[in-house]
């Protein structure tokens, strides 16, 4: 049976997809890249996304952070079926609710980390006195204060991610995703940036962590494995003795 949208938002499901296909249409054959995907999360979980280069990680990744659609299935965001919404409400949604991380970090090369930072809310109108305020608090969280008026092409790779992540931050969003946010940095640095996932989740933030690397995954509290489009297993750990 499949729930009311009324008892979605009841259960507290901050996400919520149903039977998600995603079939590319390449003239001699079809590619399922999602072969009907069903799962939840809840807020304030912090879930690793593990599977084989293919297996549609990317794929169901972009279709939660509503920068794609799917070809078949329901997906829900907060209680809302997401197919249902208007250009403007997924505008919304993708500014507000969906804070999104790159492995590539598509930041603007010729903008400082603290313009990068104030898109979304150059986006959303926020007048510009609260927006720098907002933009520099979110740098703050990802320890960058000074490195604000760095270009991209003048700071580390780990930098950059900071700056990515403090963009992705900004309107305090509903939930954190991150496709191999770690996949172009070196061991150290990404060890830092998944220190930097880690204190978020305690703060309070709702992530959801895409990685081929154990290591990665190890800090997350819930795994699932993604194969040929399926999910093939999903996976909870208990709450290990983390500091406080
Ligand atoms: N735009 C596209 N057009 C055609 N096939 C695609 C497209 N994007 C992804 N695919 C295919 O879908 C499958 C899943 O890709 P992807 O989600 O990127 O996997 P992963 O992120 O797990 O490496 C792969 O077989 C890939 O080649
Ligand atoms: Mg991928």
């Amino acid at each position: 049976m499949v729930d009311s949208q009324a008892d979605l938002v009841a259960n507290g499901y901050l996400i919520r997809t149903e039977n998600l296909w995603k079939t590319y249409d390449m003239g001699a054959e079809k590619i399922h890249a999602l072969a009907g995907v069903s799962f939840t999360v809840k807020k304030g979980e912090y879930l690793a996304i593990m599977g084989p280069s293919g297996s549609g990680k990317s794929t169901l990744m972009n279709l939660i952070g509503c920068l794609d659609t799917p070809t078949q299935g329901q997906y829900f965001i907060n209680g809302r079926l997401v197919s249902a919404m208007s250009d403007d409400e997924l505008a919304y949604i993708r500014n507000r609710e969906i804070g999104f991380v790159f492995q590539t970090f598509n930041l603007l090369a010729r903008a400082t980390a603290l313009h990068n930072v104030e898109l979304p809310l150059i986006y959303n109108g926020t007048p510009a006195q609260e927006r720098i305020a907002r933009a520099k608090e979110a740098l703050a969280k990802v320890e960058l204060e000074n490195r604000m008026m760095h270009k991209p092409n003048e700071l580390s790779g780990g930098q950059r991610q900071r700056v990515a992540i403090a963009r992705a931050l900004v309107n305090n969003p509903s939930i954190l995703l991150a496709d191999e946010p770690t996949g172009n940095l070196d061991t150290a640095t990404g060890v830092e940036i998944m220190n930097l996932f880690e204190r978020l989740h305690r703060q309070g933030n709702t992530i959801i962590l895409v990685t081929h690397e154990h290591d990665v995954a190890q800090h997350a509290h819930r795994t699932i494995h993604i194969r040929d489009g399926k999910v093939a297993s999903d996976e909870r750990r208990a709450q290990g003795s983390q500091n406080p």
